[in-house]
């Protein structure tokens, strides 16, 4: 954070001011003197600079040009000249990694690119495809990191485009972006995602009643105690990104280990006090291509953007397996 020169006395004054009025009270039956030609003029004077610099503040509030603000910037972005990027000056390259459908080879394509602070890579994209490429394609739909759609490995790793800062994302001029590779692609930066769906729809995602009729036509609500949902509710706040896939090693090597999502939503349907489908959950899962093929590398728990900790959820998974004792309280 780099500390604005207007800052200091500011806050200086607001400190000081207070003590030297204390100063006064106390003194002035002992020293009137030293209150009426010292302290007093200290005091105007504190009161001034904290004037000037409160003002300044309060003008400043509405504009990105308060030193307040800009250290509020500065700790957002680790850009250096946040002046430059609120004019929207920054050149970035955006290296997008196509699949060329006439050599059948993956190429990169470079595209001039500016960016502001609170530009996002989606946004280079949209930019790119709107002012002259409109054959790339990408994938988006709410760009608030809500849909899930925008996946895409930018850099190397894993991420939501429209929650990937541009100038926090930028390397030596530029930000390179590719499909991800756990899923099969489709064009340029779209993927497949029916495999993945397959594998999320297996772990049977949704609640179930012994009861057939009162799953379909419940007489009451089916309720819950904080506790209880606690169980779960951190694994519910999966948006099917498909991320943690992409970032699994084992997934991208044994395409037939069903992968951090599915088992993720498996443990959140176990834990859910609603669901009575218990052991057969376990049971289904309980396989070398299931809870088993997992080798814990916590790379789809690094890269989750809803913080859901899949590699977690699998191991409280084996832990159940493992005990035998799977009924559900
Ligand atoms: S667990 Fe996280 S990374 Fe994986 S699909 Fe769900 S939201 Fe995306
Ligand atoms: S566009 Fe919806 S998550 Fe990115």
């Amino acid at each position: 954070m780099r500390a604005s020169f207007l800052v200091a006395p500011m806050y200086v004054a607001m400190i000081g001011v207070p003590v030297l009025m204390i100063l006064y009270v106390i003194s002035y039956a002992f020293a009137p003197l030293i209150c009426y030609y010292v302290l007093l003029p200290l005091i105007v004077l504190g009161l001034f600079i904290f004037g000037v610099t409160g003002f300044f503040e309060v003008y400043a509030s509405t504009s990105t040009r308060s030193p307040l603000l800009k250290m509020e910037s500065d700790s957002i972005s680790e850009f250096k000249d946040v002046k430059l990027a609120e004019k929207h000056e920054i050149p970035i390259d955006l290296v997008v990694t196509r699949f060329n459908n006439h050599t059948k080879k993956l190429e990169k394509q470079t595209y001039k690119s500016g960016a502001s602070r609170f530009t996002t890579v989606l946004d280079m994209l949209l930019n790119a495809k709107s002012e002259g490429d409109q054959t790339l394609s990408f994938r988006y739909s709410c760009r608030m990191g809500i849909c899930g759609s925008c996946g895409m490995v930018i850099n190397g790793k894993p991420m939501l485009a429209c929650e990937a800062n541009s100038i926090n994302n930028v390397i030596e001029g530029k930000i390179e972006v590719g499909p991800m590779e756990a899923h099969p692609l489709l064009k340029d930066l779209v993927t497949d995602f029916d495999e993945f769906f397959n594998k999320h729809i297996s772990i049977k995602p949704e609640l179930y009643r012994n009861d057939k009729k009162e799953q379909y036509a419940a007489q009451h609500e089916y309720q819950q105690k904080q506790s209880q949902i606690e169980e779960f509710l951190p694994y519910s706040y999966c948006i099917m990104c498909g991320l943690c896939m992409d970032a699994c090693p084992v997934v991208n090597t044994n395409k037939d280990f069903i992968g951090p999502q599915p088992l993720s939503q498996a443990y959140r349907y176990y834990k859910d006090s609603r669901d009575e489908l218990g052991k057969k959950r376990i049971e289904s899962i309980d396989t070398l291509d299931g809870i088993w093929g997992c080798e814990f590398a916590g790379a789809c728990s690094k890269v989750c953007p809803k913080g859901v900790d899949p590699a977690t959820a699998i191991q409280l998974l084996k832990n159940e397996a493992i005990k035998g004792d799977i009924k559900k309280e």
